[in-house]
């Protein structure tokens, strides 16, 4: 088949600036070994998020032209509340600035101290909201979810025999289940309709409902409709209805599969939780018909979430990752297989086999990354989900990955040819490669702030 060309042309373009490995040394020192201090200038190639980060298009552009920017009822909002109906089938639409805004609001309307929340893997945002409360956040994912190397269409499906042996001992404190599409934290991987649909009647048996995490759920349905036995002729919008129709509410980070550079929601089916909800949301983020985004905003994520949801777009999009694989699996890289949706996750472990966990592997060589290349990726490890204990011991997370996101419809063939390189490169100076040490650091979402030094 012929090359899978990206479905755009480019209108805009914004100039990246070229670096040296000497500036590179010292910016990242004067980061204190911490990608997310550094200016994003002197950054290439910036993979360290596809959240808010992608290109809008010309027909969003002129939307926002549209915007009315009324505080209470603006036309801008009846918009977007007819375009999330009907594709989510929900009646019950809240804004919010951002995903975890929606998470904090839904969670503090609805949870409480010695609630149980579990998920196939709860992104860090959602596990930091819910133990903010005193709720403990459990995951959930199948066995193969955590195994990088092994090989499963739908790895971002939870366990249900775990599942329903945690309703039945901890049923009470179960306030409602979720479930995230993609997995993000498990490797951008997807989640079938069959384990969505299964989940969702194992909760109603137990009296439970389930909230979905969707931020990349555009993603989800497209790998449904090229995995899954019996959807590959079903259009995606009826895919993505049918994963709906089996929640019972979902929050929302529009700064994904939305195609908007800021924005979030939640959905309900009834409206139980709606007036706490719509409390909490006054309170924290604005008036129910804005919620903290501009009406402009509102009317970019009404094109947007359509935009997200065309199948050429969603072809391409799910194939950037798999060359990248293809190019990494040349150049004898370990990554998190197959490739998920929006980004490749490379195991530290398999590049830096003998640096001690203790020296945070997948940190060390998101470093490098930058050092070599300027490529900025993202560490899903123990920085990020470790933790300090009273005593000074650490605890370590299961996997050590780098986290290479692509914003959608910003970079294209060859800043992927480029990175692969790169990456190629630096598993060949492997050897040379240093650990870190954590030498200041919060008590929550350590990774985005703390300082370290090379061991
Ligand atoms: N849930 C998932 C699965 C996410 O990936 C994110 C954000 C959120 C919730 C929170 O949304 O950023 O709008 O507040 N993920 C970004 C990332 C930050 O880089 O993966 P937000």
């Amino acid at each position: 088949p012929k090359t899978l060309i990206e479905p755009f042309r480019i209108k805009s373009v914004e100039p990246i600036r070229m670096t040296t490995r000497a500036d590179r040394e010292r910016l990242l020192q004067e980061a204190h070994l911490n990608v997310f201090k550094l200016r994003a200038e002197d950054v290439l190639i910036d993979w360290l998020t596809d959240s808010g980060t992608g290109a809008m298009s010309s027909r969003q552009w002129g939307a926002i032209m549209e915007g009315d920017e009324s505080y209470a009822g603006a036309r801008s909002y009846y918009r977007l509340e007819k375009v999330i109906q009907d594709i989510t089938g929900m009646p019950h639409f809240v804004p919010t600035h951002q995903g975890r805004a929606a998470e904090k609001v839904l969670f503090s309307a609805v949870c409480k101290a010695g609630d149980v929340v579990p998920n196939n893997c709860h992104f860090d945002t959602t596990r930091g909201n819910l133990e903010f409360m005193g709720v403990t956040a459990l995951d959930l994912v199948i066995a193969e979810g955590l195994q990088p190397a092994t090989l499963h269409p739908f790895k971002g499906n939870i366990d249900l025999e775990r599942a329903e042996s945690l309703l039945k001992s901890e049923g009470a404190r179960i306030p409602f289940g979720m479930l995230t599409v993609t997995n993000n934290t498990g490797g951008g991987q997807p989640v079938s309709m069959a384990n969505i649909r299964a989940y969702s009647q194992l909760l109603k048996k137990y009296g439970k409902p389930l909230v979905m995490d969707v931020c990349r759920f555009a993603e989800n349905a497209m790998f449904i409709k090229m995995r899954e036995a019996g959807y590959e002729n079903t259009p995606i919008p009826e895919i993505v209805r049918e994963m709906f129709s089996y929640a019972d509410g979902a929050t929302m980070s529009a700064k994904k599969d939305g195609m908007v550079n800021i924005g979030g929601f939640i959905v309900l089916r009834t409206d139980e939780w709606l007036d706490g909800v719509r409390n909490g949301l006054i309170m924290m983020e604005g008036f129910p018909t804005y919620g903290g985004l501009a009406g402009r905003d509102l009317e970019a994520l009404a094109v947007g979430l359509q935009e997200g949801m065309e199948e050429d777009y969603l072809r391409y999009r799910l194939r950037t990752a798999e060359y990248l694989g293809e190019r990494l699996e040349a150049a004898g890289v370990n990554f998190v297989k197959p490739t998920g949706g929006h980004a490749v996750y490379i195991d530290a472990r398999s590049v830096l086999p003998d640096m001690p966990i203790a020296h945070y592997p997948a940190w060390a060589l998101c470093n490098a990354l930058y050092l070599e290349g300027g490529i900025r990726g993202v560490e899903i490890g123990s920085v990020m989900f470790g933790k300090r204990l009273e005593d000074g011991t650490e605890t370590f997370h299961s996997m050590e990955l780098v986290r290479l996101a692509f914003p959608r419809r910003m970079y294209t063939q060859s800043h992927f040819d480029y990175a692969a390189e790169v990456i190629a490169e630096v598993k060949d100076r492997a050897a040379s490669i240093r650990g870190v040490k954590i030498t200041k650091q919060p008590k929550f979402l350590r990774h985005f702030t703390c300082e370290c030094a090379w061991v």
